[in-house]
């Protein structure tokens, strides 16, 4: 996730770029010299595949055996709808070794601030008192109110309606696309928001954004989610929380015929 690594480069820390695979963060000899490792296992970010049970339970072994910590970022837990949700990591963790993070952002709103940790009484005061010198904190009647929100169940409530949304345009789009970009995106994913896109090798993502946002189209270009240099530009992110469901198919159509455009010119 692009603002993890911002942060991280501001501490300085020395940041490591770890594989993934269709099943998210592949557990390699790659992971054991880290002090730190952060990972979004309920939906990968940006290609939102799903971390399977066994490879959860192997980066936690190799958490404890090689004396790292890990961060698990369970942004987009809620919307997880083709399957029953995995266990977070933090669950099955026996020995304090994951500080798990949660936000409010994508489910209430952005501007609200608010998301949680799940981590020992210690980290959450040295948290707090980080939290102080940056933001000293966020309002506290929005603090009590969401509160009273998740611990009366509107939250739940909230989470499966937007579950059944999404769910229905996940599957509209992913049907539009299979009609229009067959092959074009990846492994199915098991919900989030977003489809993860692999365009033509020479699609430039950059110019499709123009192009696409001159015909209502909003598209996110996926270079900025690889580290290094020379990323590859025909990637691309495709949201589908806040576009009415019938709009989906059309815009597909609209999209391919664009990036056809691009490409053959
Ligand atoms: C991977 C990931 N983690 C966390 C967040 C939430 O960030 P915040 O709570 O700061 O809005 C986002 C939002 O886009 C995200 O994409």
């Amino acid at each position: 996730y692009v603002d993890v690594r911002n942060i991280a480069s501001i501490n300085p820390a020395q940041v490591k770029p770890l594989p993934v695979d269709d099943e998210g963060l592949i557990i390699s000899d790659a992971i054991k010299d880290c002090d730190c490792v952060y990972t979004t296992p309920s939906h990968q970010y940006p290609t939102t595949v799903t971390m399977p049970l066994d490879r959860r339970r192997k980066l936690l072994e190799m958490a404890n055996e090689h004396d790292f910590v890990i961060i698990e970022d369970d942004y987009e837990c809620e919307t997880n709808f083709k399957q029953a949700p995995s266990p977070a990591l933090k669950s099955l963790d026996q020995h304090g070794r994951v500080i798990y993070i949660g936000s409010f952002s994508k489910t209430l709103a952005p501007g609200l601030r608010l998301g949680y940790i799940v981590a020992s009484k210690e980290l959450i005061a040295e948290a707090r008192s980080l939290r102080r010198l940056m933001v000293r904190h966020p309002p506290a009647n929005n603090q009590r109110s969401i509160g009273l929100f998740v611990a009366r169940g509107y939250y739940d409530s909230l989470a499966s309606t937007l579950v059944n949304a999404y769910k229905e345009r996940h599957q509209i789009m992913g049907e539009a696309l299979q009609a229009c970009m067959p092959n074009a995106f990846e492994k199915p994913s098991f919900g989030g928001s977003s489809y993860w896109i692999k365009g033509p090798d020479n699609l430039n993502t950059g110019e499709l954004k123009q192009l696409a946002a001159e015909n209502g189209i909003v598209i996110e270009p996926g270079d900025i989610h690889f580290l290094g240099d020379n990323p590859p530009l025909n990637y691309f992110r495709l949201g589908y929380s806040s576009i009415d469901t019938q709009k989906i198919a059309p815009g597909i159509e609209k999209l391919a015929k664009l990036i056809d455009q691009l490409v053959s010119n």
